[in-house]
């Protein structure tokens, strides 16, 4: 199989945004102690490709996009991670894509960014509390990853897992997050290599910020944003449906397919409208598959209430 390489840089090769926008007061503001660790810092991304897959709508701002965040490593506050992560360091960086496939492997983050154009996608995310965002994520789609290894016949789900370091994430505790550790979660292998489905290195033409997942996550636009797991070390081929965080603290809830439904509500609110932030006011109908009606065959015959 021929694969269309992408632009030829390594992660830590890329300048900094901080540096190239003022090397002077970035180096005199950090302390010592970290001038030797590298810490992931917003580095451009060269060259993107215009994706089919973008919504024209209007997009949130990069400030709130990075500060209002869910990434319970760092604490449950939507103000949290921004602080938090500042100094989580991700280099280097490796995903091992395993299980049932006939190539397992693991890829270093500079492979991962070489292994097909860099997208640039802007897409709806809509998170479980009601309120959604507009974000030009960047990436290509989990696809390409995924044939990299060969998946064979008798895998039909994807697992995935987040990193997880008490020294540097002390916050991501069960009894300070109310969730255990690592974060996981799972697709069908069907929804896995849907070209919707984005393998995500950045967002805004930069390499991703700590808070928003960095040095890699998923995006799967038409589920709720817990699904679209951040900071990937491990990706597993599998035959059964494997075990997803906010499921498995509370299936009530929280199921495993988490498609953006407005006639299945949660529990504890209705999922019929939407907050489009930064408004104060649950004021847009919510879509089912977040307007995604390109997955729809995906789900023909199942029922989406039994499987919400
Ligand atoms: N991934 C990890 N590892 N830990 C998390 O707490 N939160 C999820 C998801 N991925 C989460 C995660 C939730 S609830 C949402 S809504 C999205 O990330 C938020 O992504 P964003 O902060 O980039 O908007």
């Amino acid at each position: 199989m021929l694969i269309k390489k992408g632009p030829d840089f390594r992660y830590s090769e890329i300048t900094p945004k901080s540096v190239h926008l003022n090397r002077r007061k970035f180096l005199a503001g950090v302390p010592a102690v970290f001038l030797g660790a590298r810490v992931a810092r917003a580095a451009k991304l060269p060259n993107l490709a215009k994706s089919p897959f973008s919504t024209t709508e209007k997009q949130n701002t990069y400030d709130l996009v990075t500060h209002y965040n869910n990434f319970y490593e760092f604490g449950t506050a939507k103000s949290d991670p921004a602080k938090n992560a500042r100094n989580f360091k991700t280099e280097p960086w490796t995903v091992s894509v395993e299980g049932l496939a006939a190539k397992p492997r693991k890829f270093s983050i500079e492979e991962i960014l070489k292994l097909a154009p860099i997208e640039d996608r802007v897409y709806r995310h809509r998170c479980v509390e009601a309120w959604s965002i507009v974000v030009p994520w960047a990436g290509y789609s989990l696809s390409t990853l995924l044939k990299q290894v060969e998946p064979l016949p008798k895998a039909h789900f994807v697992a995935f897992q987040s990193y997880w370091n008490l020294r540097q994430m002390p916050l991501a505790r069960p009894n300070i997050a109310g969730i255990e550790f690592p974060y996981v979660e799972g697709l069908r292998l069907d929804e896995a290599m849907h070209p919707l489905a984005l393998l995500c290195v950045g967002m805004y033409g930069e390499t991703l910020p700590p808070q928003d997942g960095a040095p890699v996550r998923l995006v799967v636009p038409w589920k709720y944003g817990f699904k679209s797991i951040k900071s990937i070390v491990k990706i597993r081929l599998v035959d059964k449906q494997p075990p997803a965080t906010w499921n498995l603290e509370n299936a009530h809830e929280y199921g495993f397919y988490s498609n953006v439904n407005p006639h299945v509500d949660h529990p504890r609110w209705s999922q019929a409208h939407e907050r489009r932030l930064p408004g104060l006011f649950s004021n847009h109908p919510t879509l089912m598959f977040n307007g995604y009606d390109q997955v729809a065959s995906l789900y023909s015959g199942m029922d989406l209430r039994k499987y919400f």
